[in-house]
């Protein structure tokens, strides 16, 4: 199936634009995902069916160690076809307090020498009360869990000040969990293509986000997504914040800033905007998963984010201290059966 997906699939889907593809899945998986019979066909496909590999996190089981991460299905379409492609669960959103467009289009375009992705998608998605409404309509598939990402939405009237952008996530925030949808909730603090720019990984703003947050009540795990381009000095400071305020762990980690990361920068036209996904981002989010967990222990959970392409990445992120894991490029780039060569490979790097 890799070999059908690379050879036939990939050469059409590539001459499309992402943008275009993109929503081509969203509808296909949306539409399968509705249906039992294309469902048990993914499945047959792509369902993992080894041993079992389950792993409990914050007393969360995944069936699989493999999560989708976040802004491929920013509007939870896909919640019922995914777990026919061996994820373990998925990152819905990152979902904002209201609507929000996102940027112009082109909202992504592919490196395929760099294997990356430049995201100018702004956080485009149909706000919190669209995607409440949406989960309460769609019937879950028992053991795939369910995240949800929360960022601030991005249009200029909600960008005015830190007060305002502090709100927009208390309020998103406050539905999701007085509606009880989700498993576990991300904050999103390191979009690189937000108008205000990522206000909140300045540690003395974070410090004032968090708190307010705290206010809420919340039974489940929440997590902070890490951005990948700050000094050491500044991530452990957030860690510090992400700390006393009790969070149960780290997203590491978003988008890359810095176009010199990429193996062919020439590749990259002068006038692009947005963060880097896939191979940029591999080796920057393991130093820091490493360090993290060098410098706390056990104290938080780590998800691993960042250029999986492979199974080995995948151990990689593992060995360097993650407990699990996220992808989308790894899956736009080698297909849908990657999730489920992830699962058998670490199935086997399991004690026995
Ligand atoms: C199209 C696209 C949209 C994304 N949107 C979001 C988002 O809304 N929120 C977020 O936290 N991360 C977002 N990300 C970042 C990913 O969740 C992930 O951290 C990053 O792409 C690295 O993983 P990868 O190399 O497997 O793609 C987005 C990535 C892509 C490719």
């Amino acid at each position: 199936m890799d070999f059908l997906y690379r050879r036939v699939l990939k050469p059409i889907l590539f001459k499309m634009s992402p943008d275009t593809v993109h929503d081509l899945f969203l509808a296909l998986g949306e539409f399968s995902g509705r249906l039992a019979p294309l469902r048990w066909l993914f499945n047959f496909l792509y369902g993992y069916r080894g041993p079992a590999i389950s792993k409990t996190v914050d007393g969360i089981t995944y069936r699989t160690p493999v999560i989708l991460s976040a802004g491929f299905d920013a509007d939870g379409r896909l919640t019922r076809i995914l777990p026919s492609l061996s994820f373990g669960g998925e990152e819905i959103g990152s979902v904002t307090a209201q609507v929000c467009e996102g940027n112009a289009l082109p909202r992504m375009t592919r490196l395929i020498r760099n294997k990356s992705l430049v995201v100018y998608k702004g956080l485009r998605n149909r706000g919190v009360d669209a995607l409440i409404a949406k989960m309460k309509r769609t019937p879950r598939v028992p053991g795939f869990v369910l995240g949800v990402s929360i960022a601030r939405t991005n249009i200029p009237e909600a960008s005015t000040d830190v007060e305002a952008g502090i709100r927009d996530y208390e309020e998103s925030f406050r539905k999701l969990n007085e509606a009880g949808i989700g498993d576990y909730y991300t904050i999103n603090i390191s979009c690189p293509n937000a108008y205000t720019g990522e206000t909140f990984i300045q540690p003395a703003l974070l410090a004032q986000l968090l708190p307010r947050l705290r206010e809420i009540p919340c039974e489940k795990p929440v997590y902070l997504k890490m951005p990948i381009n700050v000094p050491w000095e500044q991530f452990a400071q957030l860690l510090a914040i992400a700390d006393e305020n009790k969070m149960q762990g780290v997203i590491i980690g978003n988008l890359n800033k810095n176009y010199d990361d990429l193996a062919y920068p020439e590749d990259a036209p002068k006038e692009f905007r947005g963060g880097l996904s896939g191979e940029p981002t591999f080796k920057l989010s393991n130093e820091l998963i490493k360090k993290t967990r060098g410098k706390y222990g056990k104290r938080f959970t780590i998800i691993g984010t960042g250029g999986i392409f492979t199974p080995e990445d995948a151990l990689a992120k593992f060995a360097a201290g993650a407990d699990l894991v996220q992808l989308v490029t790894g899956m736009v780039f080698n297909g849908p059966g990657l999730m489920k060569n992830i699962a058998k490979r670490y199935a086997e790097e399991l004690p026995a």
